[in-house]
């Protein structure tokens, strides 16, 4: 008898087509996410699943479906999944590393650009019929040339943010939760403690997996210490940083702005920070292009067949003792 598995969203590519020849397929037939109920049903009697960071796979959930094997995250986190109820039941996890590294650096970049020239503000101006013709003080941005960039985890997304840095003839500093003497030469970045880097970067980004050690790393202390004038870009996990702190400094002018594709309470946004002009706001796309997602859904659906076929899988994620 063919083994029952679940995926919890089409995902680009024909990963799913694929998935039909060894497996018995149950597709979230929505163009949406499935809804707690909705992934509780469908996950019944299944071996395996492809979920998202956005399905909540919880104690609840892993207990109330004793047939799980394997839960092949479709992303480089998982947070979303209690990975110690999943040991306990010696379900395998795995994610999607590496292959989103660059997409999602670019991502990055492409905030740190935005909120320095202040290209979002000014496009909607002009949509708005309101360009009048060249004028010495619109929409004055600020250098990125130049400037200090603080990367806060140099993991594989943060050193490739870190390596982008080269063209702007950026200063680089980073902190991380261990030194990296090797790619510190290599990128000529100098290591600070949280503290320091706060209070000496222009442009901060957040590179740290969301974890019970890092949630609210950037909390209203820390806020409180970032350079007056700086610019905050997280495109890895919302709470990493206190929002509400976030926006009161926004709102004080204490910074100068802040990039973000991810949020506390995902996909609400804390009150107020909609309609702060020096924000600029994306719905979570950091791996968003085409190549990667097809590559993303692939190496799920490998891992998925990997442990379900008896094999061990290229990207299981280290589970707690
Ligand atoms: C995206 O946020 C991911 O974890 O892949």
């Amino acid at each position: 008898m063919r083994e029952k598995v679940l995926v919890t969203r089409k995902l680009p590519g024909s990963m799913a087509e694929g998935l039909r020849s060894s497996f018995e397929v149950v597709l979230n037939p929505h163009d949406r996410n499935l809804t707690r109920g909705e992934l509780f049903r469908m996950a019944e009697g299944c071996a395996g699943m492809i979920s998202l960071l956005s399905d909540t796979l919880d104690r609840e959930f892993i207990e109330s479906h004793p047939r799980l094997k394997v839960i092949a995250n479709c992303a480089v986190g998982y947070n979303n999944i209690d990975l110690h109820a999943a040991a306990e039941r010696g379900i395998v996890v795995t994610n999607t590393p590496g292959v989103l590294t660059e997409t999602t650096a670019d991502l990055a970049w492409a905030l740190i650009l935005a909120l320095g020239r202040r290209v979002v503000e000014s496009d909607r101006y002009t949509r708005e019929g309101r360009f009048g013709g060249w004028a010495p003080e619109l929409f004055l941005g600020t250098d990125i040339y130049g400037k200090t960039l603080g990367i806060v985890g140099l993991g594989r997304i943060g050193a490739a943010v870190a390596r982008r840095a080269a063209g702007f003839s950026m200063k680089l500093i980073y902190h991380s939760r261990s030194r990296k003497p090797e790619l510190e030469k290599a990128l000529g970045a100098g290591y600070r403690e949280l503290d320091s880097l706060l209070a000496e970067a222009d442009f901060i980004s957040l590179h740290t997996p969301l974890d019970p050690g890092t949630r609210h790393l950037l909390d209203r202390r820390r806020i409180s210490l970032m350079k007056p004038g700086s610019f905050l870009i997280n495109t890895s996990r919302g709470p990493l940083v206190d929002e509400g702190a976030l926006v009161e400094a926004l709102a004080s002018g204490k910074l100068a702005g802040a990039g973000l594709d991810v949020y506390e309470n995902e996909p609400e946004l804390h009150p107020g920070l909609a309609g702060l002009p020096n924000t600029v706001l994306l719905p979570h796309i950091g791996s968003a292009s085409t190549e990667t997602r097809v590559k993303m859904a692939r190496m799920a659906a490998e891992n998925l067949t990997a442990v379900l076929t008896g094999r061990t899988p290229p990207n299981p994620v280290p589970l707690p003792e």
